[in-house]
């Protein structure tokens, strides 16, 4: 079923070798195989991480230009992926975007993409002077959550914009739900343009039928993927996938060597190599177990009074096309408490950390490192918490329609680059807004910097406040004031 033996580490063989033959290091980094480093931290981290902690030489070979080991495990992950180019990031899913962005579009080109992306999106953006046109996601008011965009919008934002030269979505989002993302890859195609994916959530998806299609199974393009999030790389790794007749690898590599550091980490690279030998030779039981396990957390919580955790009954819905079971979503909204309170209980009560909360949930992400012990510590939490807070609490308001996406003067580059002055937001209709504001839930941003500022946008924010509902992204955390562009620099700009 794969080309190359996936047994195979040739990264982590080589720093093995390295190890084994005691070489005398006057290389950097300075500790020196440990030799300088702080006591305390080395007593606590062992011997062993700094013994292979080096730097680019033959042997253990270069991110920037791999011609040996690293070359060959990046072979592997394209094997392993399906792709016909993988490439190994140490910045993050995030570098990965932002390296996808710059492959794929340039200063002046339109690129189609979701309303509500993480950051690095609008990093990648603002580094290529690209010009984003959003789409707006199907939102889901019950649980206050976004999901995906659907194939429908996608085709009518192609319509409306056939100079396009992208089209970026996020599939599937953190709370597991996916788009029907191979109709949006048919109808990407059909514009002669590629599909790029950011598939921070889904470096699993490939090695298990049970969980929605993976961006490459799906014809997709280009995409990058957290494999520190779920599979079992270090924090920092993820894995740029190419299959493209669109997309130029040689122009991947040069982004990325523009964008990744000199020294990258040997330890992260070497535990990517581990971890796509570990989900590619038993993906499939892994996942089956954390499936098992997820879907007994979650039937377990549907249980307990107060909470409700949703699984695939959420299909069906726009932009619910396929879930990933991992993926465990406990909504607090019937018990009275917000997500950021049950995370707050579960952190400094019980001592559990969520991976995330918003105004009514909280998300625990499932994985091969869970066991049952750990769920049922989860659950008698949750029982004891239902226990004391039902009936104590009222119910929180439903999130309230936003706006139409207002209109785009400036692109994020110039908005990023323009000189700001902080206003009452009253008093801001018209002018250029230098900053986010995001409507929480469900966190899909009601202003972008360079959009134009109008009275619907301040009637909403008065409206969501008034609701105890939650708006954030300016630098004045109680939303009063807004930075907004200069006069001047919102003339120049325009005149350029
Ligand atoms: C949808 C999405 N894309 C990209 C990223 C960035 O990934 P990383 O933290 O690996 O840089 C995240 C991180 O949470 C994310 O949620």
């Amino acid at each position: 079923m794969y080309k190359y033996d996936q047994n195979e580490t040739p990264l982590f063989d080589a720093l093995m070798e390295y190890v084994n033959r005691e070489t005398i290091p006057f290389h950097v980094p300075g500790h020196k195989k440990g030799v300088g480093m702080d006591e305390e931290f080395k007593n606590f981290i062992g011997e062993n991480p700094f013994k292979i902690d080096v730097t680019v030489f033959k042997l253990v070979d270069s991110l920037h230009h791999p011609t040996g080991p690293i070359k060959k495990a990046q072979e592997l992950a394209a094997d392993a992926y399906k792709s016909d180019a993988a490439f190994f990031s140490i910045h993050g899913t995030s570098g990965a975007i932002q390296a996808m962005i710059m492959s794929v579009v340039n200063a002046g080109d339109t690129i189609i993409i979701p309303r509500n992306v993480h950051k690095s999106i609008t990093a990648g953006i603002i580094l290529s002077g690209a010009v984003p046109v959003y789409m707006q996601p199907e939102l889901d008011k019950k649980v206050g959550i976004a999901h995906g965009v659907t194939p429908e919008t996608v085709e009518k934002t192609l319509r409306e914009n056939p100079d396009a030269k992208a089209v970026l979505i996020i599939n599937p989002t953190y709370y597991g739900v996916a788009t029907d993302i191979k109709r949006i890859a048919d109808i990407v195609h059909s514009y002669n343009i590629p599909l790029i994916v950011d598939e921070a959530h889904g470096p699993h998806l490939a090695f298990n039928e049970n969980l929605p299609m993976s961006a490459m199974e799906a014809g997709a393009d280009i995409c990058a993927q957290s494999t520190h999030k779920i599979i079992g790389a270090l924090t920092q790794c993820s894995l740029l996938q190419v299959k493209s007749k669109y997309i130029d690898t040689h122009r991947v590599q040069q982004i990325l060597n523009l964008l990744q550091t000199t020294s990258p980490s040997y330890i992260l690279m070497a535990s990517l190599d581990c971890a796509r030998r570990q989900i590619a030779l038993h993906g499939k039981e892994l996942l089956d177990r954390t499936i098992a396990l997820a879907n007994y957390a979650r039937t377990e919580i549907n249980k307990i009074p107060g909470f409700s955790c949703f699984g695939e009954e959420i299909l069906g819905k726009p932009g619910a096309y396929a879930f990933d079971p991992t993926k465990i979503t406990i909504t607090s909204r019937e018990l009275g408490l917000t997500g950021y309170d049950l995370d707050m209980i579960l952190s400094n009560k019980y001592h559990i950390q969520m991976e995330l909360s918003d105004l009514y949930n909280v998300l625990a992400v499932g994985s091969f490192g869970d066991t049952k012990e750990s769920i049922d510590k989860l659950l008698e939490a949750l029982n004891e918490i239902s226990e004391e807070y039902s009936l104590k609490n009222s119910k929180k308001p439903d999130f309230i329609d936003i706006p139409p996406i207002p209109q785009q003067v400036l692109i994020p580059r110039e908005a990023f680059n323009s000189h700001k002055t902080s206003i009452p937001l009253k008093d801001s209709v018209g002018m250029i807004s230098g900053e986010f504001l995001l409507a929480y839930p469900p966190g899909i941003p009601v202003l972008c910097p360079g959009e134009i500022i109008t009275q619907d946008i301040i009637n909403y924010v008065q409206e969501l406040k008034a609701a105890g509902l939650y708006v954030q992204g300016t630098e004045d955390p109680k939303v009063d004031n807004i930075k907004v562009v200069k006069k001047e620099d919102a003339v120049r700009i325009s005149i350029e």
